[in-house]
């Protein structure tokens, strides 16, 4: 579904959210492991104030688990508390309102001094589309919950699912836009389709693809495309024409071609990013920290 974000509808969104957030304890952001920093919208912080936040990396199955590791430290570093996810499988799912209760001991403790006893940790998921929001959601319910599109903000009918012993989880997500001012950042959420390809163009994507896997999953890359060499990348102008050559070798490997002999640059470059997406080039992250 192509959403179109328009400055009306981010303002609206950002209203309705802290509005919102007014009766969540804590604050869930979902991100994608395969690009942890560039699937956040840093207008989060904003949003959700002074609540306690569990940023989670879903999908962690479709990244680089290695890389994984170094974000979740990364962002520990930065003072948030992280928790990674497979909401496909359930895999550090059932851990969640553990997590979310740790975060709540301080408001409980003053609940309970001022001789009140603390209702559940209420909680709500934000992100942007495509992190994997309903699907968590639908998990966490353990039924499935109407899709709700991808409507900027939040839609007016909520109901809180209860979740464990101790938590509430608000069954419609917090739908944050991409925010992607950077070329790169747009390139990354192209990749994994957190926006739509058409948005920028096929080849510069599957281009982009390749410079990542030549810098850090050279044996995927080679061993996926038969490729016998692959070229040293130094920074310089030169890279591209380093690229552009693997990028006719994959073509004619594929049988790519046009008449005349030529390679096929659209169908090669579709072939790349979705391969990329299908997991066929392994387990890939598009950014390091
Ligand atoms: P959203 O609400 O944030 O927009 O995301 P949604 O749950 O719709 O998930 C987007 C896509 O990501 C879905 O695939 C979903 O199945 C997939 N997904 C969500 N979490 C995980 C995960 O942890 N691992 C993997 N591998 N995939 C995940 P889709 O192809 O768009 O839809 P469908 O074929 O599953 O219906």
């Amino acid at each position: 579904m192509t959403i179109q974000w328009y400055p009306g509808h981010m303002a609206k969104a950002k209203r309705q959210m802290i509005e919102k957030i007014k009766q969540i304890d804590v604050v869930i952001e979902l991100a994608d492991s395969r690009i942890p920093s560039s699937s956040r919208n840093p207008l989060v912080g904003e949003i959700a104030s002074d609540k306690p936040r569990l940023l989670i990396l879903n999908k962690i199955d479709m990244a680089d688990a290695e890389a994984t590791r170094r974000w979740k430290n990364y962002f520990e570093n930065e003072g948030l508390a992280v928790h990674l996810v497979n909401s496909q499988t359930g895999e550090g799912t059932s851990s969640i309102p553990e997590a979310v209760h740790h975060l709540t001991a301080r408001r409980r403790s003053k609940m309970e001094k001022k001789g009140y006893r603390p209702h559940a940790d209420r909680a709500m998921i934000l992100g942007i589309p495509n992190v994997g929001k309903s699907t968590l959601i639908n998990r966490m319910a353990g039924k499935k919950i109407a899709k709700i599109g991808d409507r900027p903000g939040i839609t007016t009918a909520q109901q809180w699912i209860k979740v464990g012993k101790t938590m509430e989880l608000l069954d419609t997500p917090g739908i944050l836009w991409p925010k992607f001012d950077d070329p790169e950042v747009g390139l990354r959420l192209a990749a994994t389709g957190a926006i739509k390809e058409e948005l920028l163009d096929f080849q510069d994507i599957a281009l982009f693809l390749l410079k990542i896997m030549v810098d850090r999953y050279r044996k995927q890359l080679a061993g996926r495309y038969d490729l016998p060499e692959l070229p040293e990348l130094t920074g310089s102008e030169e890279d591209h024409n380093k690229l552009i050559g693997l990028f006719d070798a994959i073509g004619k490997n594929r049988g790519c071609l046009v008449s005349g002999g030529l390679v096929d640059y659209d169908r090669t470059a579709e072939i790349i990013v979705r391969d990329y997406r299908r997991q066929k080039l392994g387990f890939l992250t598009l950014e390091m920290p």
